[in-house]
């Protein structure tokens, strides 16, 4: 803390800012645009998952098809049918994991016809994503070479709606069991001798609304049977993870009804929490309003973060259940004309997504010690996706806003997280987030206002720093997006940044995510 400002007055500025949060932005004259920070190098939080990066692929749009995949005789260039660009793109990033095949899709879909010979298998009507024929050519083979391909960890979607515990108990035995079994045998005859050893499994996917409009206690029950069976496939070393489907948002009726549904022995290893942010325009036509409206919902995703949390640990061992925000991100307004022609649920992702993107994984950082895993959605084409490309057809491929978000928290994986004070926590204040090794700090700022410039001191106590450098995403019009036709225009840069032993000093202008590097002394 500097020598001009104790403890207690920081605190107590900062109880008094969060108040002055709740009146529109202006009123004060925004006196001053410094903004201080404090890092606590030595109160740790916890270890920053690799996982909290990972993201989501359902069969919808232009997601898989066309996206992911293009097919091996497509002119477009792909690696055995996967779109070079996006394999590449997400190879540079890293995807930790990835959630398959849904979604409401997952709980119409049976995983048998997505297997054997491409040609064979059968065609089926995508009900929940504009009612087009599915032939099936991106399966359970095609999904896990793609895994490979990109380095990211399985996680695949079961079918609790519409399917059976059967159903999904064999796809398990498909994927885990080593060889002997007919099943086994099959995915061997199939291309895969070697056991796919998938750890995740999803039991449903909201299973409140399109995976079946359950009650809770419906779902406890049924998610109870499933487990008996699928806890069992204990295959080639590989225990299955199975993740219940938890509530939309903060809806703490379903989880309590859910968990009170459950026993303690047959509790779920994983808790699927669904939270997107909702906008209410058209990606690239926000307003002050509308933009701060929907920047400000992640604090309400960080709340329910923390209320999910101690309810899941008010039961007896609920503490080792694993908090997963498996869908997350900005959900804007669709332009018809767009899905016409891109698919279902294309969405630009512009400056003022990436701010988003950036304001979700600070409050990961923050939370780390209640988090287990949070998948972005989606991946390509979808929402707040980390790449576009122009259609199923389309040769285009671009890297978004989001994309570079990701890029800027990548260091933090695998660091632990401490804690960071800053003088305003109301939603649209500075959000800041710092994790560490015995190497470095890894700070991440962002400045969600559309109309304020900051410049920023942050102190580190316990840690003294030598060197530090940073890197800016930031484009003051919150509507700029990177297109096909000027796909780098918002990119990462190189931004200065002031260090001494003890603090940094740099500008964080509007709109912009900042990640300094900084060398430990
Ligand atoms: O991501 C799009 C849809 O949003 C998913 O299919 C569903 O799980 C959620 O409602």
């Amino acid at each position: 803390m500097s020598s001009s400002m104790s403890r207690r007055q920081f605190t107590a500025s900062s109880a008094a800012l969060s108040l002055a949060s709740l009146i529109p932005s202006g009123v004060f004259g925004e006196a001053s645009n410094s903004r201080r920070v404090v890092i606590r190098a030595n109160s740790e939080i916890g270890l920053v998952r690799p996982e909290f990066h990972g993201q989501f692929s359902e069969h919808l749009g232009s997601c898989v098809y066309g996206g992911i995949w293009v097919g091996k005789n497509s002119s477009i260039p792909n690696i055995n049918g996967y779109r070079k660009e996006v394999v590449d793109y997400l190879r540079e990033l890293g995807v930790p994991v990835l959630r398959w095949p849904g979604g409401c899709f997952a709980d119409d879909y049976h995983w048998r016809d997505g297997i054997g010979p491409a040609a064979q298998r059968p065609k089926r009507v995508n009900i929940h994503w504009g009612g087009y024929v599915e032939d099936n050519s991106f399966g359970t083979h095609e999904f896990i070479g793609f895994c490979r391909l990109i380095g990211a960890e399985p996680y695949l979607a079961g079918n609790v709606g519409s399917g059976s515990p059967a159903e999904m108990r064999q796809w398990i035995e498909y994927c885990n069991y080593p060889s002997g079994s007919s099943l086994a045998e099959e995915r061997a005859a199939n291309g895969s001798p070697e056991p796919f050893r998938v750890r995740y499994w999803g039991v449903g996917n909201e299973s409140w609304g399109c995976g079946g409009a359950m009650d809770p206690e419906e779902y406890a029950d049924l998610f109870r049977r499933f487990g008996v069976y699928l806890r069992a496939c204990h295959f080639g070393g590989a225990r299955p993870f199975l993740v219940a489907s938890g509530p939309n948002r903060n809806d703490a009726r379903w989880s309590r009804g859910v968990m009170d549904g459950m026993r303690p022995h047959m509790r779920p290893d994983g808790f699927s929490m669904h939270y997107y942010e909702n906008g209410a325009s058209t990606p690239t036509e926000f307003t002050p309003e509308t933009l701060n409206a929907q920047l400000s919902r992640f604090a309400d995703m960080e709340q329910a973060i923390v209320q999910q949390r101690a309810l899941l640990n008010g039961y007896d061992h609920g503490d080792s259940i694993g908090l997963i925000v498996d869908e997350w991100g900005v959900w804007d307004r669709m332009i018809p004309e767009q899905e016409k022609n891109y698919g279902r649920l294309w969405q630009q992702s512009t400056m003022r997504s990436a701010v988003g993107a950036a304001l979700g994984l600070n409050i990961f950082n923050r939370q780390a010690d209640k988090l287990f895993m949070c998948n972005i959605a989606q991946m390509v084409n979808v929402l707040q996706s980390l790449l576009l490309t122009d259609g199923s057809e389309g040769r285009h491929c671009i890297r978004t806003t989001t994309y570079y978000a990701f890029m800027l928290f990548k260091p933090h994986r695998s660091k632990t997280a401490v804690r960071v004070e800053t003088e305003d926590s109301s939603p649209l204040g500075l959000s800041a987030s710092a994790s560490k090794d015995d190497r470095e700090m890894i700070i991440s700022l962002v400045n969600p206002r559309y109309d304020l410039d900051m410049n920023v001191n942050c102190r580190i106590e316990d840690a003294r720093l030598r060197q530090a450098t940073a890197q800016i995403l930031h484009d003051a019009d919150y509507n700029a997006c990177n297109t096909f036709d000027h796909p780098d225009r918002i990119t990462l840069k190189d931004h200065p940044v002031h260090v001494t032993t003890a603090e940094l000093q740099l500008d964080l202008p509007r709109l912009s995510v900042v990640t300094i590097r900084a060398a430990r002394g």
